[in-house]
């Protein structure tokens, strides 16, 4: 069942074909009006005819036919006036055309019959011409109101697209950025690098042309920007706590983002963001609820009315790098207890001898300072450090009676020993600690003429940190007592560096030891 109050919408190219039969309806309580409107109507061939006695049966045959074209309606009918009804119809479809039938067309009638929304009217007794000519007017108007609404219609769907495009380039705009920021974040290793991403998403993300991130440490009282993007003003560098009206101390202790007119100062006095220098936006960076700083971006082209639009970027952006930096810091102290454990045990395992007690330890020193003389990363130096206090964790697979020997090892006892290394590098490469660590530690008894041990790399085969800690390893074994022997002095034990350099040590090492060492001895002669 359809309403005749249905719109034209589901009309394809046009909604008036040559072909259309119109459908008139005929509402009348005189039954002879009725049967000579019709046929009459019928005569025509181009009509289709729907009959109703009164208003209300009216609405019924309007409520169940489809587009019901003219309808044909008597002044007076008992329970509602053809005047009343044509006004109704008119309320429910503004597109059927209407004509009042009447016995008395005078100019008073005629004004009501058109304020309700009639298009003619057709006084009795009928002449037909006039009828007609009337008729034909009445499709005429029908057809151009139903072309009207089907433009009307056309136009309110391109509207509507036009509105849904927009909608859905904004939602993929967002999705892609979405996507940007965790892929990017997902690769940053450490906070302070972190950071720097997070400004340089922001400015990029927003088109901006300046970012800026504010930490504030605890008990500090100000916060201080540790991340920057583009040409920031150099008094924004440290915000004092006490400044309260300052927006960026404002957001850290509220904790709602913020919007306001550029420059960033004190909160604008009309809480306009429109002006001729753009807009500023400020998003708490929380870790855990806690508000750790500030990130604000600053651009000359944001556009008041769009701003909000990008401060909900700006504040998935900082939620996204809030998670990132819980990672890194749960990660961090996840490897900074693991490490201090194995430190610990390596420490304990050193301990139970008094020969090698504290030995990784000053290995480590000596091994970090050699690479730092040889220009290594600071990356490089990370992993050496770790790798340079556990690289003889191995050891705690070795029986403590050929450890703790007081004589020379026999052949046996020796191979024994030298399984340490490959031990070492499992029990870390087993907890699944990075690569790098556990290769220092496997190779660090390798010589650099391939006579090594356990898998006999030679030259640049040999991790180059492992070859700085075979340098620093063999200077403090020298160097410390043995059961067997005296503590050797560190005269001897540059020179047997040296005397090996090319056979057992890389020469590049041994000459950035000697260099360290000639440097040391120049200092302790001037002093
Ligand atoms: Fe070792």
């Amino acid at each position: 069942m359809q309403s005749s109050a249905s719109t034209p919408s589901s009309h394809s190219d046009s909604p008036i074909s040559k072909d259309k039969v119109w459908r008139v309806l005929i509402v009348d309580d005189d039954p002879q009006i009725i049967d000579m409107l019709e046929s009459f109507l019928k005569f025509q061939k181009c009509y289709e005819v729907f009959k109703a006695s009164n208003a209300f049966d009216a609405f019924n045959v309007l409520d169940q036919t489809v587009d019901v074209d003219v309808v044909l309606v008597d002044i007076n009918m008992p329970g509602m006036s053809g005047i009343e009804f044509v006004k109704r119809l008119k309320e429910r479809d503004r597109t059927v055309v209407a004509a009042i039938i009447t016995g008395d067309p005078s100019m008073d009638v005629i004004i009501k019959a058109m304020r309700s929304g009639a298009s003619d009217f057709l006084s009795k007794p009928f002449k037909f011409e006039q009828f007609q000519v009337a008729l034909k007017r009445l499709v005429k108007e029908r057809s151009i109101l139903l072309e009207n609404a089907f433009l009307t219609e056309e136009v309110k769907v391109k509207k509507l697209l036009e509105q849904m495009n927009r909608k859905l380039e904004k939602k993929m705009r967002e999705q892609s950025i979405l996507f940007t920021i965790n892929e990017t974040l997902a690769k940053t290793k450490n906070t302070s690098e972190l950071y720097q991403t997070l400004v340089d998403l922001g400015a990029s993300l927003l088109d901006s042309s300046m970012a800026m991130l504010w930490i504030k440490e605890e008990e500090a009282d100000s916060l201080v920007m540790v991340a920057s993007h583009g040409d920031v003003d150099r008094g924004l560098s440290e915000i004092p706590v006490m400044d309260a009206r300052h927006p960026v101390v404002k957001v850290m202790k509220d904790g709602i983002p913020v919007l306001g007119r550029n420059p960033i100062k004190h909160e604008p006095q009309s809480g306009s963001t429109h002006g001729s220098d753009g807009c500023y936006l400020m998003v708490p960076f929380k870790i855990r609820e806690e508000i750790l700083g500030v990130l604000g971006i600053s651009s000359q082209d944001i556009e008041a009315e769009v701003a909000h639009e990008y401060l909900f970027l700006l504040h998935i952006l900082s939620e996204r790098a809030s998670l990132t930096v819980e990672n890194i810091l749960l990660y961090d102290s996840l490897f900074m207890n693991l490490h201090a454990t194995l430190r610990a045990l390596v420490r304990s395992l050193e301990a139970k001898d008094p020969y090698t007690k504290l030995h990784s330890e000053r290995v480590t020193q000596w091994a970090v300072e050699v690479a730092k003389k040889m220009n290594c990363s600071e990356e490089e130096i990370e992993s050496l450090t770790f790798a340079g206090h556990l690289h003889d964790i191995g050891k705690i697979g070795i029986r403590d009676q050929i450890l703790m020997k007081p004589g020379r090892l026999t052949d046996e006892e020796y191979e024994i020993i030298k399984t340490h290394p490959v031990i070492g590098a499992e029990i870390v490469g087993h907890l699944g600690l990075l690569q790098l660590e556990t290769a220092i530690i496997r190779h660090h008894h390798e010589r650099w003429d391939g006579k090594g041990y356990p898998d006999g790399l030679k030259g640049d085969e040999i991790p180059r940190l492992s070859r700085i800690l075979a340098v620093a390893d063999t200077y403090d074994a020298i160097t410390s007592r043995r059961p067997y022997r005296k503590a050797m002095s560190v005269e001897f034990a540059c020179k047997e560096i040296i005397r090996n350099s090319g056979s057992q040590f890389d020469p590049d090492v041994v000459e950035a030891f000697s260099s360290i060492m000639d440097e040391k001895r120049r200092k302790g002669q001037d002093e």
